[in-house]
């Protein structure tokens, strides 16, 4: 129970907004269905802990990463790619909760992509003045299968650009419960993650939790 203070919230309508030709933004999408969300979630997080990997370049990222799925997405020294196993516990990730895996398969219809069947979830933890550099995703070897990137937690302002590093960004407010679906003429676009802000979060506390789904192969 959330009680009457968050009635207006957890029942306000979802929206959709066209961000480029495949990708949209929907709005309050994870709402209804966040306390099932959040307590599959503290599972996953339970079983691989989050943790701060280290990019091809030697540098250490600022967001801290864990996976749930057939395989994750990691990146060290030797590079980034999709494994199969925990390189921290020596495990398979832990298996993709159905609903996680159902709220991916629904936000990606809502954004015009039916039948998405996610085998990655990236889970990424944001602590204020945590970011993510402009990147595209391209580690997979399917780019018919959109990206469903679901947003909790602290507000962060995401940063969503074209083909080319180069290209003008736009800037979304994204807040918790919103989704963001990508695929098509966009599957490739640049998008990124400015230094998150500080705040407190009601549920959250002092973190934004953001989580990818993504086809690999
Ligand atoms: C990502 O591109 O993997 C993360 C995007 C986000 O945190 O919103
Ligand atoms: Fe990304």
């Amino acid at each position: 129970m959330t009680g009457d203070l968050f009635a207006g919230v957890t029942e306000a309508q979802p929206s959709r907004e066209t961000m480029a030709e495949g990708a949209v933004l929907l709005r309050g999408f994870v709402l209804a269905r966040q306390d099932e969300l959040l307590a599959a979630l503290r599972e996953v997080i339970a079983a691989a802990p989050f943790r701060h990997m280290v990019t091809p370049g030697g540098f250490t990222m600022s967001v801290a990463m864990t996976n749930c799925g057939k395989v994750g997405w990691v990146t060290d020294r030797r590079g980034y790619r999709y494994d199969a196993g925990d390189p921290e516990s020596g495990k398979p990730w832990p298996a993709m909760p159905p609903v996680l895996s159902a709220l991916a398969r629904d936000a990606a219809e809502a954004g015009g992509f039916k039948d998405f069947a996610p085998d990655a979830c990236l889970i990424n933890r944001y602590v204020p003045g945590a970011k993510m550099s402009l990147h595209q995703d391209k580690d997979e070897t399917d780019f018919s299968a959109p990206i469903v990137s679901v947003s909790l937690g602290l507000p962060a302002t995401f940063l969503f650009g074209g083909l080319k590093r180069s290209d003008k960004t736009q800037r979304y407010r994204l807040t918790h419960g919103d989704v963001v679906v990508w695929g098509g003429p966009s599957r490739l676009f640049y998008h990124g993650v400015a230094p998150l802000a500080e705040g407190e979060h009601p549920l959250l506390k002092r973190q934004r939790i953001n989580l990818t789904f993504r086809k690999t192969a």
